[in-house]
């Protein structure tokens, strides 16, 4: 039997043992995510977040300031994930943002990142998560500020060759402008060379409605006007405004892939043309080369189907496969190329081949971060 002594020492010993657990350790928490980032990278970034000025820093690269929804929300998890282990310039940024993979461990760099998360608060920004690889014809649901040109080429028929000049603004949380204008230049019949001439003015808007974390999410609404300004003659317009509203939708799926959907109904505003209702759907995965943390390539398959609601409207369906890849080290300038083939009637449609160069510019000059 144990003497009353006895009991009295291992309690004694058991219950102070049980209270510095309990207590001493938060006081002391040797290891917490906010310990973590106050210790490695708040004599940079400052305990906020909010980053020290260049002049208490000792250098003048500004550093970034965590607490600034509109900047930290869309920069994923991944970008920063591969800055604190690599150091800045693995994503062409300057190299007094040091590396700590040597110092720290993946899952430390990890509680770090959980920690700079909360320093912006407002938790109406969608994360940069949801935004997915751009494809081609496919509107993604994620608002953006970039620039594309997209290129479509057209060899047989009617030879042509069309630039598109997209400018995307973003402003607020969720919703985005955007105005593109189309510059055809093509070989017409019963002319001699190249005729060019601006198409169709789009206007666009686009509202973010909700995004799901733990579903991997995005719901999106937007609208586009576009107006009659091409030249209808020579094939170079519409020749009636038309006024088009669509649904987005975006789901990141498991092992960087993704999926993307958008509905869309068509109605021009003068009579003789047909509404139209559209469907588009890309599936797609992310491959990075170079390490987990390189190039990105990303293939996509984009299925386009189209009718025209009037009565023995006709159905038609395109498939589009695709590759994109990011053609600099930020990762903020990125091309992607693929083709337009007609899956039904293609007797009367042909196929194109399309290209584009994006810029987001919102991550810094175009040539900046090669
Ligand atoms: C010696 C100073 C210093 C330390 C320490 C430091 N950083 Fe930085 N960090 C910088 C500078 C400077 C930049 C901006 C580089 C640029 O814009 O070219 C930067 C940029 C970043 C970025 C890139 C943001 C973007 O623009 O996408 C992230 C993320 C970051 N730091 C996280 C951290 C974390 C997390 C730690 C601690 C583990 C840390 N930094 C420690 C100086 C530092």
């Amino acid at each position: 039997m144990i003497s009353p002594n006895r009991f009295a020492t291992w309690s004694f010993f058991l219950i102070t043992l049980s209270l510095m657990v309990a207590f001493v350790r938060p006081v002391f928490p040797q290891d917490s995510d906010a310990d973590l980032y106050g210790a490695a990278c708040a004599a940079c970034h400052g305990f906020d977040g909010s980053g020290n000025l260049p002049a208490q820093l000792g250098f003048d690269v500004g550093v970034p300031d965590f607490t600034d929804c509109d900047f930290a929300a869309r920069e994923p998890d991944a970008d920063w994930y591969a800055v604190i282990h690599d150091g800045g310039p693995v994503r062409g940024f300057d190299r007094m943002m040091p590396a700590f993979g040597q110092a720290l461990t993946g899952e430390q760099i990890q509680q770090i990142l959980d920690h700079v998360r909360t320093l912006c608060t407002d938790e109406d920004w969608p994360p940069g998560e949801f935004n997915l690889p751009r494809s081609l014809f496919v509107e993604k649901a994620y608002p953006e500020d970039e620039a594309v040109i997209t290129t479509t080429i057209q060899g047989e028929g009617q030879d042509s060759l069309t630039h598109e000049f997209l400018w995307e603004y973003r402003f607020g949380a969720r919703s985005q402008v955007e105005v593109s204008l189309p510059l055809h230049i093509a070989e017409l019949k019963g002319t001699e060379g190249r005729e060019k001439g601006f198409g169709d003015l789009e206007l666009g808007l686009k509202h973010n409605l909700k995004y799901d974390k733990q579903r991997g999410t995005i719901l999106s609404v937007g609208g586009e006007l576009i107006l009659p300004s091409g030249d209808e003659s020579r094939g170079f317009g519409k020749g009636t405004a038309v006024f088009e509203p669509y649904v987005a939708w975006g789901k990141i799926l498991p092992r960087d892939s993704f999926f993307q959907l958008q509905g869309l109904l068509e109605f021009p505003t003068e009579s003789g043309f047909d509404n139209e209702l559209g469907l588009k759907g890309v599936f797609g995965r992310t491959w990075t080369t170079d390490g987990p943390f390189g190039r990105a390539w990303t293939p996509m398959l984009g299925v386009l189907g189209s009718k025209e609601l009037e009565s023995g409207g006709n159905t038609h369906w395109d498939l589009v496969p695709q590759l994109q890849v990011t053609l600099n080290t930020r990762q903020h300038v990125t091309g992607s190329f693929g083709f337009r083939i007609p899956a039904t009637d293609s007797s009367t449609r042909e196929t194109q081949f399309v290209f584009y160069l994006l810029w987001d510019w919102f991550d810094g000059g175009v040539l900046e971060g090669w």
